[in-house]
């Protein structure tokens, strides 16, 4: 089939992870012709990396047999430190074991318990074991199955095109514009409603767990459509991320009995949460961590261990065996007998596009779900084992909303748009200015410096003021090459854009946020406020293209606020 200049579909989804294609599925069930817009083959999209697993209150194991969905949401809005919006979260939660159940009759191989129902292990915030896992390869197992039923329908997808703007013509979303990366000619592709699952945006920090494709795109091109985005501050970092590459080592090894030990020898999480202990959520193992490598007992290089030795190998074997080819691959050891060096790195975003709980931003048309998106159900801080759950969840929701409105009929997208936009390609790749692997650097390191576990006002001003400088130069950044196929620079030029938006997003909203909460802990205003500071905080593009910053209010409802800690 030849190439067309424009595509139309009911339904654009942009992004071929698990929350896209749960998304796409849902809008051709219910009658829309659907498309997948991914930058990459969708099986290599991020969701594949995913380890420990998905919550759903099933009540499988002996410990948890009574558990419920209230149980669950009620550890969800705890963790969240209050912050999330508690009618998301009973979605969320109320739906979950019929999401876990539908995937199970969709065929993935869930692990099983020796009553041979699917097994659910503990993770971190969690009352009792209710994480439903496949091994340590549970994203791998969700994408494949999910990327069957997919195929299956007959869904199209639109495999290596790069996204470079959205259309939005009289404040609706008309569809956006693509770059097709094997022949290098740009696209329309036009729709009725457009679904952003563009994942997350590790890529600005140094030190993540993420793929190198998680740039922020979809967040970015958001923004600049005129959707706003909500508690940007709130980056979460995994306690346990492998020393020296940052793959994840999931919370599944925790879950399944793993100590953090320090240089010393000791299980140092009985100092700071005696209860939980390893499985304190993750904001609170993380900062233990780096307190204890900043009082000297970590190991040279900052670091501490992870010991699954007491698991025994057959447990390491069967349940882990992901981590153990990781520890073996990329850290030259073998889990069985030695423990694993591990430090916390950037792993999660809470905040994104602000959306409703149907997935819809603030422009008609325009929705949102997934880790781009801010609905919000994870607040301050995200429990491990929602983040699959909200995908599929939301992703149902938001694939059903975008097709029930998709039958305004097209309004075609101008050829002027996408000359336009032609123009503005051809501009980056005429700049003589540096190249951009320098300015990716610093943003990262800016990031992680300035606006990583320990915040303050001095440093993340100071940082603000390097991201103000690295937005100037990036006006000025320069792709090297010219070819049409495949060109590598233009395609990280484009991304460091993104990167640029999302980052400065973070920022802004970090350094209005004067408290401490969940992820955000700040060294000069160590206390959480409730008074001044339980509500989202919300960045728009102002009249004069400027960001600017205000708050809206958390939905409550199901639990009272508390100030209650972990132990
Ligand atoms: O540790 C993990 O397996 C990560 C799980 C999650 O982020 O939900």
């Amino acid at each position: 089939m030849g190439e067309k200049d424009i595509y139309r579909h009911d339904v654009i989804v942009i992004g071929g992870g698990l929350s896209g294609l749960r998304a796409a599925i849902e809008a051709c069930d219910c009658g829309a012709d659907v498309a997948v817009v991914s930058k990459v083959y969708p099986l290599r999209s991020h969701s594949v990396a995913a380890q420990g697993g998905i919550n759903a209150a099933l009540g499988n194991s002996p410990e948890a047999k009574n558990d419920t969905w209230e149980k669950h949401a009620f550890d969800t809005i705890r963790g969240s430190v209050y912050l999330a919006d508690q009618d998301a979260v009973e979605v969320l939660c109320r739906q979950a074991p019929e999401t876990v159940l539908e995937l199970e009759h969709w065929g993935t191989v869930f692990s099983r318990d020796h009553e041979g129902k699917i097994a659910q292990r503990p993770f971190g915030g969690a009352d009792v074991p209710r994480t439903c896992y496949a091994a340590d390869r549970t994203g791998h197992n969700l994408m494949n199955t999910l990327f069957e039923q997919a195929s299956y329908r007959g869904i199209t997808f639109h495999n290596e095109y790069f996204v470079t703007s959205l259309v939005v013509d009289e404040e609706i979303c008309r569809g956006c514009i693509a770059l097709n990366l094997r022949s290098g000619k740009v696209h329309a592709f036009n729709s009725s409603s457009l679904i952003l699952a563009t994942g997350g945006y590790g890529m600005i920090y140094d030190h993540s767990t993420n793929s190198l494709i998680n740039t922020g795109d979809g967040m970015a091109l958001a923004i600049n459509a005129g959707a706003q985005l909500k508690d940007m501050e709130f980056v979460q970092f995994h306690p346990t991320t492998l020393y020296g590459s940052n793959i994840l080592i999931s919370e599944g090894a925790r879950g399944e009995g793993a100590y953090l030990v320090n240089s010393e020898g000791d299980r140092f999480m009985a100092r700071y949460a005696p209860q939980s202990m390893e499985l304190a959520p993750r904001d609170i193992v993380a900062r233990s961590i780096m307190k204890e490598i900043k009082a000297g007992r970590g190991f040279k290089d900052g670091y501490v261990h992870l010991d699954l030795r007491h698991l025994g190998a057959d447990i390491i074997k069967e349940r882990l065996p992901g981590i153990r080819q990781i520890a073996m691959d990329f850290a030259g050891l073998d889990p069985v007998e030695v423990p694993i060096p591990v430090q916390p790195g950037q792993h999660y975003s809470m905040g994104g596009i602000d959306v409703n709980i149907d997935g819809e931003t603030g422009v008609k048309g325009l929705y949102a779900v997934g880790e781009c998106a801010c609905i919000s159900v994870h607040g301050a801080n995200r429990l491990g084992g929602n983040s699959l759950l909200d995908t599929l969840v939301f992703g149902r929701r938001t694939g059903r909303k975008a097709c029930s409105e998709s039958n305004d009929g097209h309004v075609p997208i101008l050829k002027e748009v996408m000359t336009r936009e032609i123009q503005r390609l051809q501009d980056l790749i005429n700049n003589k200015g540096e190249g951009f692997a320098p300015l990716m650097s610093e943003i990262k390191k800016t990031m992680f410096d300035r606006f990583g576990i320990f915040r303050d006002e001095a440093d993340m001003n100071e940082g603000l003021r390097s991201l103000n400088d690295l937005g100037q130069r990036y006006k000025q950044v320069s792709v090297k090459g010219s070819g049409k196929a495949f060109n590598q620079s233009l395609i990280r030029v484009l991304e460091l854009g993104y990167m640029v938006d999302t980052a400065e997003a973070v920022a802004l909203s970090a350094i209005e946020r004067k408290e401490s909460r969940g992820s955000h802990f700040r060294t000069d205003f160590p206390d959480r406020s409730d008074d001044l500071y339980l509500k989202h905080t919300i960045i728009s593009t102002d009249d004069k293209l400027q960001r600017s910053i205000d708050f809206s209010p958390v939905k409550l409802g199901l639990f009272p606020v508390k100030g209650d800690n972990y132990q």
